[in-house]
């Protein structure tokens, strides 16, 4: 056959692939999308199969959304108990609350001190009759779980507790009492995020152990938790948290700062931001 034909008909058959089959994006190919694009499509894509997660004690969905171009999975969490008492393993808990809503405070929070790209997108989104939080689904390799069972070595460990370091502080901020390390995902380049808010933004004011969790911190982290401004976190996260919740993680916020300034003064600036 001629070259030239041979080559038009590749092209032709290429189109017409290109044009029956949407993107479909699979963990090794994620799709380039903007936070905002990622957001709009978890907002309004169509939900085309649902399953339940297979870790998690909430069951949780993975729901599998279209758009007609991408097909994307996504995590919806519709839990929103709230309960006078709550029998725990770790103990009982007064005003318990297990909320869809922190998962979006938590993404709201994180984007204000610029780590959101420590965490998948979350939306609310009604599905099959429920509110929830909708999340991107994340293109992980193991959770922190699997790793230390596994007893698998992290490759860098600088850039690793680099990452873990604004983990860390982020978690003492939003005072979660279920920080367990299934709620800790590894990427394929050992990047990490953290997912599952559910049973943070607790109203205690005090940090738990700081000497043992706040080793050091990431100097724009530490500039972003000076300038957090308890409006502007009151007035976008208003549908979410409570004016108490608010004030409580500002006094967190309060004793992180002074308790790096402090560790500052001791140790010297080398020795605790990076
Ligand atoms: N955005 C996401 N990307 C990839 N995996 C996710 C995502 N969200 C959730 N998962 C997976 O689903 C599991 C369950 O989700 P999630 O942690 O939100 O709820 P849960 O574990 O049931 O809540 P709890 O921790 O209170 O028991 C996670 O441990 C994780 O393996
Ligand atoms: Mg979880």
């Amino acid at each position: 056959m001629n070259p030239i034909h041979l080559r038009w008909r590749v092209l032709i058959l290429a189109a017409v692939v290109c044009l029956i089959c949407p993107v479909f994006v699979v963990a090794a190919d994620e799709p380039t999308l903007t936070k905002e694009q990622i957001r709009q499509f978890l907002l309004t894509a169509k939900v085309v199969h649902s399953q339940e997660a297979k870790k998690g004690i909430t069951h949780t969905l993975r729901l599998t959304l279209s758009d007609g171009t991408i097909t994307h999975d996504a995590s919806f969490q519709p839990i929103d108990e709230h309960s006078f008492q709550k029998q725990l393993t770790s103990g009982t808990e007064l005003n318990f609350v297990d909320s869809y809503k922190y998962n979006i405070a938590a993404y709201t929070l994180a984007e204000m001190l610029g780590i959101d790209n420590m965490l998948p997108v979350y939306v609310e989104r009604k599905w099959g009759g429920k509110v929830g939080s909708l999340s991107w689904w994340l293109p992980v390799k193991m959770d922190e779980a699997e790793r230390v069972q596994q007893k698998i070595a992290v490759p860098d460990a600088d850039a690793w507790n680099n990452q873990m370091y604004k983990i860390r502080v982020f978690d003492q901020l939003v005072s979660d009492s279920d920080p367990n390390l299934t709620n800790v995902l590894i990427g394929e380049n050992w990047q990490i995020w953290r997912i599952d808010f559910t049973r943070a933004f607790r109203l205690t004011k005090d940090l738990k152990e700081p000497a043992k969790n706040l080793v050091r911190c990431d100097r724009q982290l530490l500039e972003k938790l000076k300038a957090l401004d308890a409006n502007e976190l009151t007035e976008k996260t208003k549908r979410y948290l409570s004016k108490d919740e608010v004030k409580s993680l500002m006094a967190r916020r309060d004793k992180i700062v002074a308790y790096y300034q402090k560790l500052i003064a001791e140790k010297g600036e080398k020795e605790v931001l990076y």
